[in-house]
């Protein structure tokens, strides 16, 4: 409790400074003499640098595809919560996408609520932990992973399944898919 006070203060006064720079911005006068066009036009809105400054697809994608044989590795292992938290992590990925490449977002969207959300036949395997059925919804989903690479152009970005996880974990602990809250 006590921890939190200072730290909500302290982003009271950069947002609201930073609100108040910008008001501060649009009133002022114009200049008389103009400021060189590099000091004007250069300026970038704050949206703009945030959505710089935020992962595009590339750089999300290779958090997705690692996550995701991750998942693969822990559903093998029977470590079925991990498999569902893995999930989540590949979705955690993408979150920035919705400001920096929404038009890729949708379909990402579509995406996910097909092949890992709540009806779809990976998710049912994991609950399930039946390996048999989680191999099938697995490779269907890397179907549709690179179904999606080739309608945005990127065709030669084709997923195998990897021949091993990503992180150092024990994925052969024991657990069930709804250990993971
Ligand atoms: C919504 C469409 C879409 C879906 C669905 C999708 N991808 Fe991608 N993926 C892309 C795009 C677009 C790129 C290229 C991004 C760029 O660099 O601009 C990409 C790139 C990649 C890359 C190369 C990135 C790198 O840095 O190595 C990998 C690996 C990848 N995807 C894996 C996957 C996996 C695994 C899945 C499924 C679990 C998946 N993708 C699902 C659109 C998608």
């Amino acid at each position: 409790m006590f921890k939190k006070i200072p730290k909500l203060v302290i982003s009271f006064v950069v947002v609201g400074s930073l609100v108040v720079g910008c008001s501060t911005q649009q009133t002022q006068p114009a200049p008389t003499t103009p400021a060189t066009p590099a000091a004007t036009a250069g300026t970038p809105a704050l949206a703009d640098v945030i959505k710089n400054a935020l992962p595009g697809t590339g750089v999300a994608m290779r958090g997705v595809s690692d996550s995701f044989d991750n998942m693969y590795y822990a559903a093998k292992g029977g470590n079925w919560a991990l498999a569902a938290y893995m999930s989540d992590v590949m979705q955690d990925y993408m979150s920035p996408i919705q400001i920096t490449r929404t038009q890729v977002y949708p379909q990402w969207a579509a995406f996910v609520k097909a092949n890992l959300g709540d009806d779809s036949a990976l998710k049912k395997a994991r609950d399930a932990k039946d390996m048999v059925a989680f191999e099938k919804a697995y490779s269907d989903t890397i179907n549709n992973c690179n179904g999606c690479h080739t309608a945005l152009g990127f065709k030669f970005i084709k997923k195998i399944k990897a021949s091993g996880p990503e992180a150092n974990l024990d994925y052969s602990l024991q657990s069930n898919a709804s250990d993971n809250k």
